[in-house]
């Protein structure tokens, strides 16, 4: 039930309506008996300016932040988190003492998805893919100890800008670019091959999937960050292959946990979050 005393949480977007954070999280504020509610608010790249400053204004606790405000809106907070400003996108904002301080918990998220098959130090990771999920991917990587990072992406000038940043903002230098279409060539030294481009996505689903997956095996972890369908073209055939998958869910839910954390102070559970989501995608 909502009180005089409710404390509001939400994503913010461009469009929004098909947001799955609502449900996740309004379940584990309902599951923890919580007096929080967590809304979808649409808000156009003109107003982003305004945004800050009326969420402080009305108390709101914490927002996500979605595509196209990720960038965008790092100018107006007061503080920003350190690997969040390193990415260059924030995902997350906290409001407290009228302060708003912005987060990214995307990597984290992914991180914390594959650390639940394996661990990353001495890895070699292939990523495909160069924008906002695969830099918040790439540089939660590099503090994980990892051996080497490969970047193969559609265009070069992306993930060769990608690198560089890699490389100016940290002391990682074993990363370079593969070009997509012949990622096959390289498969057998990679241990973790992770998916971040929408290809395979509903409703396109039915396509071939970004890469050739005949050098898949038992050996590799595969990974794809779309969640519908939750099993990719890519996924079926990795596993086919034998190669272990990690579907997109887990790491929309981890991500959403960190938020729900930075916002609240509480701990949500993972199951909380993943019946509302799989209810929401059936
Ligand atoms: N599970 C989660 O929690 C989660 C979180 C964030 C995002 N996602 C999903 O991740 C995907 C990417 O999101 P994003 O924010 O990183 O998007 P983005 O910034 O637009 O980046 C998309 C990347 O995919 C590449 N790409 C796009 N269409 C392509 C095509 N037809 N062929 C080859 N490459 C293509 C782009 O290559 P170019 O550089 O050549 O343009 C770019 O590297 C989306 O499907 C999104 O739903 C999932």
């Amino acid at each position: 039930m909502i009180t005089g005393k409710t404390r509001i949480t939400g994503v913010i977007g461009h469009p929004i309506e098909h947001s799955m954070s609502p449900p996740m999280h309004n379940n584990a504020y309902k599951q923890l008996n919580m007096d929080y509610v967590y809304v979808a608010f649409h808000v156009q790249p003109e107003d982003i300016e305004k945004l800050i400053t009326s969420a402080k204004t009305l108390g709101i606790c914490g927002l996500n932040v979605t595509i196209p405000h990720k960038t965008t809106i790092i100018p107006y907070l007061d503080e920003i988190d350190e690997t969040a400003k390193k990415i260059g996108a924030v995902n997350t904002i906290q409001f407290k003492d009228n302060k708003a301080k912005g987060y990214n918990t995307d990597g984290i998220g992914a991180i914390k998805s594959i650390q639940e098959y394996t661990t990353l130090q001495d890895k070699n990771i292939l990523i495909l893919g160069a924008g906002g999920a695969s830099k918040a991917i790439s540089f939660s990587l590099i503090n994980e100890n990892i051996n080497s990072l490969t970047i193969a992406n559609r265009t070069k000038e992306n993930a060769e800008q990608l690198i560089e940043n890699i490389k100016k903002q940290t002391n990682f230098t074993k990363i370079q670019y593969h070009t997509i279409n012949d990622v096959d060539e390289i498969i057998e030294d990679m241990d973790i091959i992770i998916n971040t481009t929408p290809i395979g996505m509903y409703p396109h689903h039915e396509v071939k999937p970004p890469i050739k997956t005949d050098n898949i095996n038992k050996n590799h972890i595969v990974m794809d960050i779309i969640y519908n369908p939750l099993e990719t073209q890519l996924l079926k055939q990795s596993k086919e292959n034998g190669a272990q998958t990690i579907n997109g869910t887990s790491m929309l839910i981890n991500q959403g946990l960190v938020s729900f954390e930075i916002f609240t102070g509480e701990k949500a559970t993972y199951k909380s979050f993943e019946e509302a989501l799989l209810n929401q995608l059936k």
